[in-house]
């Protein structure tokens, strides 16, 4: 049976990228993000292996929504790469109270939502492979860059809510993870980059095959793991 991965932020970037790599292998996909057309576009891919949903994932009720959906078609799945999210860099003083709290509530509350909705879904026997939860942070928990700290500090605590809540899930097979990408070229990174910051970033196809090869390690192998991309800009 191929794997059945929920995947977030299935509409552009990384989380599209994801996706696309997982279908060409044969696996199935269950694709979420707000906008449609993408999402239409990429069940076309495979229609009888992907399913999606809009979905804005800061929302408990679409969230719930969207787990039923899923549920209707896969009652089991192997687990989810979350890869929604959002960024912006903005000096202590020019961020509002209302963007920092946007901030958290996309990379952050997000992923707890829909990883906590997604729990009957990762139940299976003992012997069955680990389920996976795989959640996007960023190369910003490891490096300190000026001007990100409303960014820096929900990737902080998506490596807070990864950790604990592996050392709570691992008892039951299910084992949660990070993914740390340098500069991936985005959608995200081509809004907030100049291009020439963008010289050495990651294709995302790249980024795509070592989230996928994370994610093999853990379901197949039994290592939790945990990779960090370092761009050139950073090690100088
Ligand atoms: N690119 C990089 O260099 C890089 C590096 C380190 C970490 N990251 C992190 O990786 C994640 C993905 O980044 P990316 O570069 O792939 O960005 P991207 O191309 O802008 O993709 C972001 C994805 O998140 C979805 N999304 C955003 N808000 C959402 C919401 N409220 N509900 C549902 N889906 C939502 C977007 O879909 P819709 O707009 O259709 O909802 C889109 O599919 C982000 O958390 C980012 O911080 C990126």
């Amino acid at each position: 049976m191929p794997d059945c991965i929920v995947i977030t932020g299935a509409s552009s970037g990384i989380g599209r990228s994801v996706a696309e790599a997982h279908i060409r292998r044969g696996g199935e996909v269950f694709a979420l993000a707000r906008r449609q057309e993408p999402l239409r576009a990429l069940a076309a891919l495979a229609p009888e292996r992907v399913r999606w949903q809009g979905c804005d994932l800061t929302h408990p009720a679409m969230v719930e929504a969207a787990v039923r959906a899923l549920a209707a078609w896969r009652p089991a799945i192997a687990g989810a790469i979350h890869c929604a999210g959002d960024f912006f860099a903005r000096s202590i003083s020019s961020t509002t109270p209302e963007e920092f709290t946007r901030m958290w509530q996309v990379n952050v509350f997000s992923k707890f939502l829909l990883t906590r909705a997604l729990l009957p879904l990762l139940a299976a026997p003992a012997a069955a492979s680990p389920r996976v939860v795989l959640y996007t942070a960023s190369l910003a928990v490891h490096h300190d860059f000026p001007d990100e700290s409303a960014y820096a500090s929900a990737m902080h605590a998506i490596l807070g809510l990864a950790r604990t809540q592996d050392a709570e899930l691992c008892p039951q097979g299910i084992r949660v993870a990070v993914l740390s990408p340098g500069l991936v070229r985005t959608e995200l990174t081509e809004r907030s980059f100049p291009p020439g910051i963008l010289r050495n970033a990651m294709p995302p196809e790249q980024m795509a095959a070592s989230a996928l090869y994370q994610w093999d390690v853990i379901r197949h192998r039994g290592y939790i793991a945990e990779l960090l991309h370092v761009h050139s800009e950073v090690r100088e």
